[in-house]
Order: structure tokens, then C-alpha cells, then sequence
């Protein structure tokens, strides 16, 4: 150890540092500067970003002793007006999701301005290329970059929030402009006086028997305190969402099931010691072929990987005359599609900080004054009720005795709907009796989450000599890897979206969940239909094309609309817009055609609501306090915009100024459940019940003559109509509340390089339309990487990549230009199909048509069929 000294955001430094020590390190864990992020560790994702000597600097891969007497600037202290001027314009033009990149970025590009005063739009995305933002697609980002730069050009002020807040109109969170500044708390931003640190001991190996655990020498590192194992669980050691199939650790004696299975948890006094001491473990594992893929593990003789066998659910839905259909197909097309497993690659590592009732010490913001209970978690998840109850089960304690708090996560897209961290935090917190902190890195970030499902599709769909479609058969086969996460409904979501936005005479829906020693895969935005739609999109273009129609009226031609049959039978409702979303893009297809220029449509379909009969409600209680109105909500917004549709339809329903509206979401001790935020539902059902708390808030103020003259009135109220199972025996079951509609048209230009994406999107009643368009771009750059770029390359049960910068995330310089038609006004039927606010979650719709359009347009440009992703567009 040497004193090292720097200038840090202006203060001179001096610190005893190890010259080996991380910058990034130096900066959080020790210096307490949280607003420089933690993102990747390997200088992929930029949300570390800093300025050294006014030079843009990754701070975790600088050693600190680089910076020895040199200047060093976070977000926190770059040069003015710039800093004010990106972050405002980002915050105000709907640049900030998620939010956990920002501040790298708001350091990029006050760099930038101050090398060129009036950069263009190639030279802000290029200054972009050392950053992931995995929520937004660039596109508002890019944006406020150039405004900020007009801005300043002109003399101007930063810009205020747009417009007010109301239905329909354009607005962001108030948090957001603290986000962009770096200020905004993230969980592992978060540090309590006398917290240790938790790591884990990975299996690293599919499939392997543990025979024998020693944790002495990990207890003979210096600072660490606890190994944490399968023996120390004092409740049922197996959790899961739904199924319950999977260890919190595997014990000695046990087979492993996959590289992610945690086999001890190292608790420590600092996060290096941890770390050293979970290297340190002596692990002694007999390994084992691993079952790689679902064919190996349906094949006779493999050995099962769960008690139930390796079969783990498999739907089928069969409507009409399946072979009368087909008798009267004037034409079929039929093909096998492979679709690969991909990650989620959210921008904050999984992080939780647990505290237990026996810790005496203070706890700072955002711990509540009064935790309560026997255990208390903050937790960045998308569900904090489902989280309640399965480290309830863990720890064998009451659900009301373990209390989670949200700290909205740094992205998600179905990626933190399980477990990950929490329930180690929380039993190291109650073993140990203090604070404990579990923050994965990266690597182990990839390794242990599940992802989007690899999925075998066989698929073969006819029409007859009209057009019209005939059947549709198709089997989905979904390797959910070694266990169920949400595997099972995924693939049930996959099997009766097979069909498309279209309707079949008949169908033949087949799906099968098969375990294997693969990463576990579960909810990834689109729950399934991503890759089926990569099928049917692509087979209706054949059936089209023989027919000698022309692809984009095919889809008209076929296209659900209202009171015909989705494919589980389902009377579709008056707000069914699809035959709209085709309109939408239609001059854009039809221009790029005339033009003689290669392009691609696509379209999709996606259920709101989880629907199947699962009982699935939103609810919320507004509360009035010195004439401000609260809104108490469990649900989570991961950056996709609960929080301000809330506000929105709150503001809009009582006319009142944003600033008179606190939104309060996610602590299981005083907000009511609202479920996970997952299956484009929060503004749909929790919207909902807003809308219905707001007017009857609205009528009692009406009465009472004003809203202070009803301090401390709560009004709760709740939303979620009733759904049929798929396998119901009504004959025309309501199998979901709602369904979303995109269609999307992909051009390219004479180099065969995307020009341009238009898509149309039915978004129902649009409550806030800066949200909507940041979730549609988002998806459609997240859908772009599905057909261009990412795969997770799993081979023998490994993943090929876990650095981020492997992954083939698009970064800004890959992202073309989008044009987004949003349906104008509320749809028909309002009120009447039960959805009182109209609108409908666009989080997974937006991300589905991309990958078949951008597969057609290539299609069309080189003539070959590719039936796989990412595609591979070289010979
Ligand atoms: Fe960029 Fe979430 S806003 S990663």
C-alpha cells in the first residue's frame, strides 16, 4: 500500500491504494462514489465511464495507479453548462430507461461537445460506441446529444419536462434527470456501516456429483467470516417461481445440474475477501456427461435430471379439421427453424442487501425508518411479492416476516423474475446477524441467470388458391436447460402464438419443455413468441409468394380481426387493431417496393397479461396527504414506464400538476401486490386499477368539495378480469384480457446494410407516448440484435461468451433510423371488453416482428431462406 493522490471531481485525494487496485473499485468501495456504474468489469458496457485528464476512460479496467496525480471526472464533476445541458436533454427527451447507463454516457457526450461544438449525428453515435444501453435503442439518446449540442450553440437553457402530465401526453419520471446525473441508488449503490459481502462458489461444470465441499481454506483468507451451504438452509432448500425444482445450493452427495448451480455462498468483510475466499473453497466434484440438448435428453437411456424424468410439460392445442384443411391447401410451405439461446444482458449485475432484525446499527435511504420484520431486502427485481414468498420458504419464516424493498432494477426483460441473489442475501444477513451484500459480476451474472429459450420449431402452415390460410401445424420444441424457471409457460405461450396474427381453418399446436444440463431458460421479453414468430413469419412469405400475392395483403388477407378466432378459440374483442398496424406501414412498404429496394415485412401478435387461467391482477391505493395524492403500487418499474403511467392517468383523471403526485412502488410492507412485472401487463391491469382508484378519488373530492378535505382517505382498488386455461372445455375460452399488435417493415439499401425500420404498433389507448416510443425502440434494436448478432453460443452445457462485449449487443453505430406509427386515439370497446384505460403494454410486442423482417429483407436482397438465427448472412 502506497498514498496515491488525484483530483476527484475537483477535490484533491489522497488515499492508500494497492497500485493494482481497480479505479472503479477505488472510486465505489472505497471513495463511496456511486456514480460511476458497475456494468460489466471488462470495459464492454461504458456505465463506468469517466473523464482521466479530460480523456474518456473506463474505470474498471483502469488500474488506479494510472491516475496518480491526475484529474479524474465522474458525471458528478464534468466541466458546466454541458453537463446540465446532456443530462436535461437525455432526462426530457425520454433518453432514460432503465437509467444504469446514463451517466456513462452523459460523460461521453459532455466529452464530445467539448471537442466539437456541433458534432452530427454519425459523430454522437460513434462517440456512443464504447456504450451498451440495452433499454432504448440509442435513438433518444442520440437525439438528445444533438439537442444538447443545439442547445448550447444557441445560448439556450436546459430543456423543462415535456408537456404535462395526462393521458396521452408526452412525460418522464421526476427521477429521471437524477438518474442521468448519476444520483439515482441502485442496490449495489447502497452501503451500510458494518455490511459484509457475500460470494459465490459456482459448480463452473454441467453436470458433476459434489463429493466433497471443505470450506477451511476459504476461512483462512483474511476477512472472511462465514461459508454459507446447503446444511445452513433452515427452510425448503428448492425455489421457483411456479416449479419448484431448483437448489438455493446443491449439497454434497448431489449432482449438479448446470455451470450457474451456487454450491456455497462466502461471506466476507470486504467484496475482494469474499471473492478470495469463494476462489479458496476446496470443491471436489466428479463430473459427468453432460445432457446437452433436448433430443439427447428425450433419447432412451438418458439419464433423467430432475425426479419427474426430463419431460417437463407438453402442451398441445388442436382446433378444427386439421386434415380437411389441409386437403383444400392449394399450396404448402413447411420448415425446421433453430433459434439460440440468448442473454438478457441487462445493464446492473443482479444485486441484493439484506438486513436482519437482530442488526441494531442505522440504516440509511432507501431503508424505510421502520423495517419490521425478521428480514429485510432491497432488492432491484421485477417482483418483489413473488420474492417474498419464496425467501419466506428458504428461511422457514411467515411471508409477512421478510419484507422486500424495490430499488428499481438497472434493466431486467424477464432476466430478474427469478431468484437470483436475494435469498442468499437475506439467510447470510439473518446467519451472520448484520448487513450482507450479494452482487454478482458479469461472468457469473451470465452463468447463473436463465435466458431466452433455444427453441427447434417444425413448422408447416398451407392456404388455399385464394390466399386464405388453411392450418397452421407446428411443434415447439424449448430447451428449457436444468430448470423450469418459467420454461413450461413459455413454451405454452410459444405453441398457441405459433399461429401469428392470422387465422388457420385449423390447428395443430404441440410444445415440449425438456430439461437438460443447458443454462436454465425462462421469461425473456416476448415469453417464446420472439421465435415463433421467426417461423410463421417466414412461412406466410413462402405461401405468398407462390401464391403470387403480394406479402404485405397476404397478411391483410389473413389478419386477425375483430370477432374472429385467435387460435385457442378465443372471440377476439373490438380492440383488435391489427389490420391497422398493416395501414401504418403500408406507404413505407410500398415506396421502398417502387424503389426496387430489398425489404422485408413482419408482423406479431403478443398476449397482455399472463391470461391461461392464472389469476393475474393489478392493484393500487392512492392515498391523500396535505393535498397530495399517493399511489402505492407493488409493481416494478424496470425502466418500461409503470411509474409514469401511473402518475399519468393519476395526474390526468384529478388534474393536478406531477409534482402533487408521488408514486410509491414495490415494498411489500405497505404497497398492495400487483405481480411480477412481466407479460406487457402493469399498465394494463395495475393501469387499470389506477384509473378506477383515481375516479372514485376524483368523485369523493368532487363531493367533499376538495381533494385536502380528504386527508388520510386511502382508495384501493384492483383490476384483473378472469381468463380460461387453453385446455378449458369452453368452446370459446378467453384465454387472455388483451393482445398487442406490431407490424414492422425492414428496408434495405442497394449494399444490402437496414436503411430504415417502420413500424406500426397498436398500443391501445396511449398513456404516455415518450414511453411507448422508447419501449417500441427499444425492442426493435433488442429484436435486431436477435437477427443480426447474439447468440450466448452454448456448446457441451457452456456458455461461449461472459463478456459482455461477446454477447453481439448492438451498440449505437448499428441501430438504424425508426419510424413509429403509434394507433391514434383509444381503441373500440373501451370500458366494454372490461380494460377501462384502453391501453395495453408494447414492452414485448415491439421486440417480436423484427428479427422475421429483417430475415426477409435479406431474403428478398440475396434470395437464400435462412431458417436460424442470428443469421448468417455470408456465405
Ligand atoms: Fe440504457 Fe437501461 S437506459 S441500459
Amino acid at each position: 500500500m502506497q498514498n496515491l493522490s488525484f483530483f476527484l471531481d475537483g477535490q484533491a485525494i489522497e488515499i492508500p491504494c494497492d497500485g493494482d487496485e481497480r479505479l472503479l473499485d477505488v472510486l465505489r468501495d472505497r471513495l463511496g462514489v456511486i456514480a460511476a456504474k458497475n456494468g460489466c468489469g471488462t470495459g464492454a458496457c461504458g456505465s463506468c465511464t469517466v473523464l482521466v485528464d479530460g480523456k474518456v476512460r473506463r474505470a474498471c479496467t483502469l488500474k488506479v495507479a494510472k491516475v496518480a496525480g491526475k484529474s479524474v471526472a465522474t458525471v458528478a464533476g464534468l466541466p458546466e453548462p454541458q453537463a446540465s445541458m446532456v443530462a436535461a436533454c437525455l432526462a426530457h427527451g425520454g433518453a432514460v430507461q432503465c437509467g444504469f447507463c446514463t451517466p456513462g454516457i452523459v460523460v461521453s457526450a459532455v466529452a464530445l461537445l467539448l471537442r466539437t461544438d456541433e458534432p452530427d449525428e454519425a459523430a454522437v453515435r460513434k462517440s456512443l460506441r464504447g456504450h451498451i444501453c440495452r433499454c432504448t435503442g440509442y435513438a433518444r439518446v442520440v437525439d438528445g446529444i444533438l439537442d444538447a449540442s443545439r442547445r448550447l450553440r444557441a445560448g439556450e437553457q436546459p430543456p423543462p419536462p415535456p408537456g404535462s402530465d395526462a393521458i396521452g401526453r408526452p412525460a418522464c419520471r421526476p427521477s429521471d434527470l437524477e438518474r442521468a446525473r448519476g444520483r439515482h441508488l441502485f442496490v449495489d449503490d447502497v452501503r451500510v456501516d458494518g455490511q459484509w459481502f457475500g460470494a459465490p462458489v459456482l459448480a463452473r461444470v454441467p453436470r458433476a456429483r459434489v463429493l466433497s465441499l471443505d470450506p477451511a481454506p476459504a476461512l483462512a483468507v483474511e476477512g472472511v467470516e462465514r461459508v454459507v451451504t446447503a446444511a445452513d438452509v433452515p427452510g425448503e432448500r428448492l425455489v421457483g417461481m411456479i416449479h419448484a425444482d431448483w437448489p438455493m445450493y446443491t449439497a454434497v452427495g448431489e449432482t449438479t445440474r448446470y455451470v450457474g448451480d451456487v454450491l456455497a455462498l462466502v461471506v466476507a468483510r470486504s467484496r475482494k475477501a469474499a471473492r478470495e475466499g469463494a476462489a479458496a473453497v476446496a470443491v471436489e466434484l466428479e463430473e459427468l456427461p453432460p445432457v446437452t440438448s433436448p433430443h439427447d435428453a428425450l433419447a432412451e437411456g438418458a439419464p433423467a435430471l430432475h425426479p419427474g424424468g426430463n419431460l417437463l410439460t407438453n402442451p398441445v392445442l388442436e382446433r378444427g379439421q386439421l386434415e380437411a384443411a389441409r386437403a383444400i391447401s392449394a399450396r404448402v410451405a413447411s420448415d425446421r427453424f433453430e433459434l439460440p439461446f440468448v442473454e438478457h444482458a441487462f445493464l446492473e449485475p443482479e444485486s441484493a442487501l439484506a438486513v436482519p432484525a437482530a442488526w441494531s446499527g442505522p440504516l440509511p435511504a432507501p431503508f424505510p425508518a421502520d423495517v419490521g420484520g425478521q428480514v429485510t431486502v432491497l432488492a432491484g427485481t421485477q417482483g418483489t411479492f413473488a420474492d417474498r414468498r419464496q425467501i419466506a420458504s428458504v428461511l422457514g419464516l411467515a411471508p409477512d416476516d421478510v419484507r422486500i424493498v424495490l430499488l428499481p432494477p438497472g434493466g431486467g426483460f424477464g432476466g430478474k423474475e427469478d431468484l437470483s441473489v436475494q435469498h442468499h442475501a437475506a439467510l447470510a444477513a439473518r446467519l451472520c446477524g448484520r448487513p450482507v451484500n450479494v452482487t454478482l459480476t458479469r461472468e457469473e451474472s451470465i452463468l447463473t441467470h436463465p435466458k431466452r429459450h433455444a427453441m427447434r420449431i417444425e413448422m408447416g402452415v398451407g392456404c388455399d388458391s385464394e390466399g386464405n390460410l388453411t392450418f397452421c401445424e407446428a411443434r415447439v420444441t424449448g430447451d428449457t436447460g436444468a430448470y423450469a424457471s418459467m420454461g413450461g409457460e413459455v413454451v405454452e405461450r410459444a405453441t398457441v402464438h405459433a399461429t401469428g396474427p392470422y387465422r388457420f381453418e385449423a390447428v395443430k399446436l404441440e410444445g415440449r419443455t425438456v430439461y437438460t444440463n443447458n443454462p436454465p431458460a425462462g421469461a425473456m421479453r416476448g415469453f417464446g413468441v420472439p421465435q415463433v414468430a421467426f417461423a410463421v413469419e417466414a412461412l406466410i412469405d413462402r405461401l405468398a409468394d407462390g401464391s403470387g400475392i403480394d406479402r404485405l395483403e397476404m397478411r391483410r388477407r389473413n389478419g386477425l380481426r375483430p370477432g374472429w378466432l385467435f387460435a385457442t378459440g378465443q372471440i377476439l374483442e373490438p380492440d383488435v387493431r391489427f389490420v391497422e398496424t398493416l395501414d401504418a406501414v403500408q406507404a413505407a412498404y410500398d415506396e421502398a417496393t417502387a424503389a426496387g429496394k430489398a425489404v422485408g415485412i413482419a408482423a406479431a401478435i403478443k398476449n397482455v397479461g399472463i391470461g391461461v387461467g392464472v389469476p393475474d391482477v393489478g392493484r393500487v391505493r392512492l392515498e391523500v396527504h396535505g393535498g397530495r395524492v399517493q399511489v402505492h403500487s407493488g409493481a416494478a418499474c424496470m425502466g418500461q414506464g409503470i411509474e409514469q403511467v401511473l402518475r399519468n392517468v393519476v395526474c390526468g383523471t384529478l388534474d393536478l400538476p406531477a409534482a402533487a403526485v408521488d408514486v410509491c412502488l414495490g415494498d411489500t410492507a405497505t404497497t398492495p401486490e400487483a405481480g411480477v412485472t412481466t407479460a406487457s401487463r402493469q399498465t394494463y391491469l395495475t393501469g387499470g386499477a389506477c384509473l378506477i382508484a383515481a375516479r372514485e378519488l376524483a368523485e369523493a373530492a368532487g363531493a367533499a368539495g376538495s381533494l385536502e378535505a380528504l386527508d388520510g382517505r386511502a382508495f384501493p382498488a384492483e383490476f384483473g378480469p378472469a381468463t380460461h386455461a387453453v385446455a378449458s372445455d369452453e368452446l370459446n375460452p378467453r384465454t387472455h384480457v388483451a393482445f398487442g399488435f406490431a407490424s414492422q417493415v425492414v428496408i434495405l439499401d442497394a449494399d444490402g446494410a437496414i436503411e430504415r425500420i417502420v413500424t406500426g404498433v397498436d398500443a391501445g389507448q396511449v398513456v404516455n407516448p415518450l414511453g411507448v416510443l422508447g419501449q417500441v425502440e427499444g425492442g426493435t434494436a433488442m429484436g435486431l440484435g436477435y437477427a443480426l448478432s447474439e447468440d450466448l453460443a452454448v456448446v457441451g452445457g457452456v456458455p461461449g461468451h461472459t463478456n459482455m462485449a461477446k454477447l453481439g449487443l448492438p451498440r449505437a453505430t448499428d441501430v438504424p433510423p425508426m419510424e413509429i406509427h403509434l394507433l391514434p386515439g383509444a381503441p373500440p370497446g373501451v370500458g366494454a371488453s372490461g380494460n377501462p384505460l384502453g391501453a395495453k403494454g408494447v414492452g414485448e410486442v415491439s421486440a417480436i416482428p423484427t428479427a422475421p423482417a429483417v430475415a426477409a429483407a435479406y431474403r428478398s436482397h440475396t434470395g437464400r431462406a435462412l431458417t436460424s438465427l442470428p443469421l448468417e448472412l455470408k456465405d
